[in-house]
């Protein structure tokens, strides 16, 4: 017994010094009754915005009924119930679902599901791509060092392939596309034979590494690649999914269907739950037992889920996120004509980053320097990147046109008080 009292471990970093008692809609309230605009959602997890009266209801009403009906072991009637309505959303023939609690445990279950199904060993993934933090998923991440070192060796059988990113690159969009392909195409004759490539996993739009949509002509490329040597495409929507990119699926911007979908983050507004979504021959091709979990599929989860979807479609959450990412969008493109420093404005929806660059040189302590502006500002942000150089906006999606002009401003000042 020790008489020391518990504490955080110390590896567990804050982005910002704000203390959430309470959340409502867009805002998160402190201790002292101050009020901060959210433009983090808890990395892009409250879709409908903090604590949405009808989320709350179906939670509180679930846990007066039944908490914890375990999924392996009794039937949870929330569960086709949360099934049906995702059917209705997935592409065809997508309509079979794995629940699992996080974002890393439905990519765990592609990675158990791709290699049964295929009976292939690996894996090709895109250079900068964020599928999560246990290790399968994290052999498959390449959006930053930090999250890798010091546990290797990781999970064989990952081929890392370029991304089409023209920024980075210094090119234009058809010329990363071309090279990307073209070194795909060479992996298949180098390092990975078509034959022992079970799968491409993929985020239609790149999240912790820098905010980076894919393009159309590329995932068209991928799809044809895949459907010529049997490979499965499988789209991680963990962050860009769920009507943030202003449409239901980020990868409806580019007209290509999956063979699987990974859902987490704005599925339940909060409540932790992930799905893999496949067709139901697909998921018949698994091996027996391999996909369950003590808590996967929770009922309150599932209720929340159920409810958010209801929100996402009565109060068109979808059609607000595209709008209001175009506002946005606009707002920082004016900006950007008084301030060079910001050196690129992309992604999709509300999903948008401000990369910062100092001359030709990502910029990061700019961009910390402007978090912690925008804070005593009351505004909340997020950054990510390799060096932690892009300024990342993903406010809720009820998020309304005077929260983003309120956001810009506030992010205009921090420009100023950080030149
Ligand atoms: C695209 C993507 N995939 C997977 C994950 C992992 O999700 P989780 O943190 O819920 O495990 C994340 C988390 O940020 C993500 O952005």
């Amino acid at each position: 017994m020790t008489d020391q009292k518990g504490k955080l471990s110390p590896l567990l970093k804050q982005a910002t010094g704000v203390t959430a008692a309470k959340g409502e809609g867009a805002y998160i309230i402190d201790p002292e009754g101050r009020r901060y605009l959210d433009f983090t959602s808890g990395i892009g997890v409250t879709s409908t915005g903090h604590c949405h009266p009808k989320v709350v209801e179906a939670a509180q009403k679930q846990v007066a009924t039944m908490i914890h009906a375990q999924a392996t072991t009794v039937m949870n009637p929330r569960l086709p119930e949360l099934a049906e309505k995702l059917g209705e959303l997935t592409p065809d023939p997508l309509n079979a679902f794995f629940f699992s609690n996080a974002g890393t445990e439905a990519v765990e279950g592609a990675i158990r599901l791709v290699r049964q199904a295929t009976e292939r060993p690996n894996i090709i993934v895109f250079h900068g791509g964020f599928h999560g933090r246990t290790m399968g998923s994290l052999s498959l991440t390449t959006s930053s060092v930090g999250l890798r070192a010091g546990v290797s060796p990781m999970m064989s059988g990952v081929v890392v392939a370029p991304f089409p990113h023209a920024f980075h690159y210094g090119w234009s969009e058809e010329e990363a596309t071309d090279f990307c392909l073209r070194e795909l195409d060479r992996i298949f004759v180098t390092y990975s034979a078509p034959k022992e490539t079970a799968a491409m996993f993929i985020e239609p739009v790149q999240g912790e590494g820098g905010y980076v949509p894919a393009n159309t002509r590329f995932m068209q490329g991928l799809r044809e690649r895949c459907d010529k040597h049997g490979i499965m495409l499988v789209f991680d929507e963990v962050q860009a999914g769920f009507g943030r990119s202003g449409k239901f699926w980020a990868h409806d911007h580019f007209d290509v269907t999956p063979d699987a979908i990974l859902i987490a983050k704005g599925l339940a507004s909060g409540f932790p739950i992930s799905a893999l979504a496949a067709s139901e021959e697909t998921m018949a091709k698994g091996w027996p037992g391999s996909q369950g979990g003590t808590y996967g599929g929770n009922a309150i989860s599932a209720a929340a889920a159920i409810a958010t979807i209801d929100v996402i479609r009565e109060e068109g959450l979808v059609e607000n996120a595209e709008r209001m990412g175009k506002r946005l969008r606009s707002n920082l493109e004016s900006l950007k004509k008084d301030y060079p420093d910001m050196a690129d404005i992309r992604g999709m929806g509300l999903m948008l980053g401000v990369e910062m660059r100092r001359g030709d040189a990502p910029d990061g302590e700019r961009a910390g320097n402007i978090l912690k502006e925008c804070e005593k500002r009351g505004l909340l942000m997020l950054r990510c990147g390799p060096y932690q150089e892009i300024v990342r906006w993903l406010p809720p999606l009820i998020v309304n046109q005077e929260q983003i002009d309120e956001a810009t401003r506030i992010f205009e000042e921090a420009l100023n008080a950080t030149a």
